[in-house]
């Protein structure tokens, strides 16, 4: 078996960074304001700056940052959330614990985005059945491009709701030259680690151009304060973005847009030179888009032993999603719009090394390993 290569490789990136991220953390270490020190505005300031959005909220993480934004909007039991069924958890987890009803919506099968059609249905069922209010549309940046909003914006404005965006994969990407996180009424990032930019633990952030909502969300990420540290206006969450997590995004914000146009690098040639090849369907880029490439996702006929033929030559493949949401033990329940493409989808999907340091000796190795294998 050959060596194998990372998936991600985050110490490259590391080591770029290199010493102004040392200081960096030093200096939020020995500052000793580990909860919201002045690190945390600052970076709040330059990603909302970064973004073209006028306000950005940081918060524990990305899945809280959705949640937040749900409950500064009061969405709650009976209110119906419209998301995608081929997404990961958190998408729908969030609805749920907001204690309102998610509702899938299937996606497209070149960009694996919201489909407008499927939106419209969804929305259909859900005013037929007339148990549910609809309240708010998710859709998800997944694998790094943004949905088609241009689609989907005239269905929901047209039945008066909101658009969050979940632009935890697809952040910093762009849609006719705006950029993911400042499309919408709000929307939500993660920073895990893995995602297109990462922090060194967990983190997030909500965005809008709201300054209503930007209250309510700095409220409810600390219990629901008031105008006094001991008064609760609301009922809120501990979500904060620590101290050092913002002084590592200041640096790495840096280097961000050089990572997004290298990681289009890798995909570009990854398409080119698999587009010979009938056996394999990449992954569709929007017109109009440019994505932060968060995964390259392949659609390829006999998965298991794609992976396996992969695996043997050193390169490891991840499969997002397996099983889609609307088919999950803890969602089957909700009402669905008919998923035959996430669930299509789910059966062929196979994710290839991909991030902004893959050398070319292994973009090469992981290119003809696929040809190879389909071939
Ligand atoms: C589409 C999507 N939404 C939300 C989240 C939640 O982000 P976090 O892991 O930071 O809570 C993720 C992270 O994996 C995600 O991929």
């Amino acid at each position: 078996m050959a060596d194998s290569i990372p998936f991600i490789d985050l110490q490259a990136q590391r080591r770029r960074l290199g010493e102004p991220l040392n200081a960096a953390i030093k200096a939020a270490v020995e500052s000793g304001q580990w909860i919201l020190g002045p690190q945390v505005a600052e970076f709040e300031r330059d990603i909302a700056q970064w973004t073209g959005v006028k306000h950005a909220i940081g918060c524990a993480n990305g899945t809280d940052a959705l949640l937040l934004i749900l409950r500064a909007w009061d969405v709650g039991p009976g209110d119906a959330v419209f998301v995608p069924a081929f997404t990961f958890a958190a998408s729908a987890e969030v609805v749920a614990l907001a204690g309102a009803s998610p509702v899938f919506v299937d996606v497209l099968a070149d960009s694996f985005n919201m489909d407008p059609a499927s939106l419209e249905a969804a929305i259909a069922l859900v005013k037929k059945d007339g148990k549910l209010t609809p309240k708010v549309v998710m859709p998800v940046d997944l694998f790094g491009q943004p949905a088609d909003y241009r689609l989907l914006q005239p269905i929901i404005r047209r039945e008066g709701l909101k658009l969050l965006c979940d632009t935890a994969q697809g952040f910093g990407g762009l849609l006719d030259g705006k950029r993911a996180g400042a499309i919408g009424d709000a929307a939500a990032t993660s920073f895990f680690p893995a995602k297109p930019l990462g922090c060194y633990g967990d983190g997030g952030a909500c965005f809008t151009n709201d300054d209503e909502l930007k209250d309510r969300l700095l409220s409810l990420r600390m219990h629901g304060q008031g105008s006094d540290r001991y008064e609760h206006v609301a009922i809120g969450l501990n979500s904060r973005l620590d101290t050092i997590q913002a002084a590592i995004l200041i640096e790495k914000l840096k280097i961000f847009e050089d990572e997004i146009e290298r990681r289009n690098v890798v995909a570009r040639r990854y398409t080119e030179a698999f587009a010979g090849s009938n056996r394999i369907k990449t992954p569709v880029v929007i017109e109009g888009a440019i994505s932060t490439w968060a995964q390259y996702t392949l659609q390829v006929e006999s998965r298991n032993l794609f992976q396996s033929k992969l695996r043997l030559a050193g390169i490891p493949t991840m499969i997002y999603y397996p099983i889609p949401l609307s088919r999950q033990p803890a969602y089957a329940h909700y009402p669905s719009a008919p998923t035959p493409v996430s669930q299509a989808l789910s059966g062929q999907v196979v994710s290839l090394p991909m991030h902004p340091y893959l050398d070319e000796a292994s973009q090469e190795r992981v290119i003809s390993a696929t040809l190879d294998a389909v071939g």
